[in-house]
């Protein structure tokens, strides 16, 4: 189908679900249905949440998915509107899958000789005096999160163990990541090209909760101060990094440098926020491309083979 023949047709805007970050969803559910509306498309809200919503979905030509974290996020509807045979946006089965889980995201930058932090999984029999003598002060977050849920560092093998004991109530493995204290990025990718890369500044030790829907002292920066040569070297980094996951169509890379100047990535986001406020909206903003334009370019990327 063609993004015309598709103006005559219905988009179902897949928002809400029942993950943690349903809140944020329901926001960028409502933001992407203004947009696509905009644009001139004939959308419907359908939520995961309500017991009639496969059926609901049937009548869609299209399904644009505003939901975020497990269940929406990680493969499970990708591969739902898949047996439907209801093209989507964003990425597939696989890559929104391994980019949900951020120990085989870990795993394979490392087979793509990538740079990322060094880690280990924890277990409650983990050696944590041992674990901080190898990696010194660490990060350690549930591998199949969002929104920063569970997080925290440690630099003593007790503050290790009531990490993990907190991480280890969310969805998935627990991971122990060398802690890097230095500047924060994003890099926003739409189709084959990374968006200008953003910098988050927070007076929180990291970028929390807090930080991320709370607060209103974070900081973006857009330009993100890097010189040009260092900024096309995190373009390229975050480019080669997406695409090592299987991901396509659209998506955020995190990334952190080191105060020795390196950069190390953190993660993938397959269906990062799609607020007004959100980073993706406002690194699209510094190329000329408004709301309306973005989620006609990632329909446009989805309906041509994106995935
Ligand atoms: N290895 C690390 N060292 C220091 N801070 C980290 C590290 N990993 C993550 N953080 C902080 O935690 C935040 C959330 O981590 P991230 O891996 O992006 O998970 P998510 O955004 O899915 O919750 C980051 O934005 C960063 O502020
Ligand atoms: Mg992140």
């Amino acid at each position: 189908m063609t993004l015309d023949a598709l103006k005559n047709g219905r988009i179902a805007v897949l928002m809400g679900g029942n993950s943690a970050e349903r809140e944020i969803s329901l926001q960028s559910g409502e933001t992407v249905s203004r947009a696509l509306t905009e644009a001139g498309f004939n959308v419907f809200a359908v939520d995961p949440k309500n017991a009639d919503w496969m059926e609901s979905l049937r009548s869609a030509d299209f399904a644009y998915i505003a939901l975020h974290g497990p269940g929406g996020e990680d493969g499970c509807i990708q591969g739902a509107l898949e047996i439907l045979q209801i093209p989507y946006s964003g990425s597939s089965v696989l890559g929104s899958a391994l980019a949900m889980d951020k120990v085989r995201t870990k795993q394979l930058w490392q087979g793509a000789g990538l740079p990322t932090a060094g880690f280990e999984i924890l277990s409650a029999d983990s050696d944590w005096q041992g674990l901080i003598d190898r990696l010194g002060k660490v990060f350690v977050k549930p591998a199949c999160e969002g929104s920063s849920i569970g997080m925290r560092s440690a630099a003593t093998a007790a503050e290790l163990k009531e990490a993990f004991g907190e991480a280890s109530q969310y969805a998935g493995e627990v991971l122990a990541e060398q802690f890097i204290d230095g500047a924060e990025y994003t890099v926003g990718i739409l189709g084959d090209e990374a968006l200008p890369a953003i910098r988050l500044e927070t007076d929180n030790e990291f970028y929390d909760y807090e930080a991320k829907y709370v607060s209103d002292d974070t900081r973006y920066l857009c330009p993100c101060g890097l010189d040009a040569s260092e900024e096309a070297y995190i373009a390229e980094m975050s480019l080669k990094a997406f695409r090592a996951l299987d991901c396509s169509v659209w998506g955020r890379v995190d990334l952190m440098r080191h105060s020795d100047g390196s950069f190390y990535l953190l993660e993938v986001n397959t269906i990062p926020g799609m607020t007004s406020h959100s980073l993706v909206p406002m690194a699209a903003r510094e190329t000329g491309l408004d709301l309306p334009a973005l989620v006609s370019r990632v329909v446009a990327l989805s309906l041509g083979g994106g995935h």
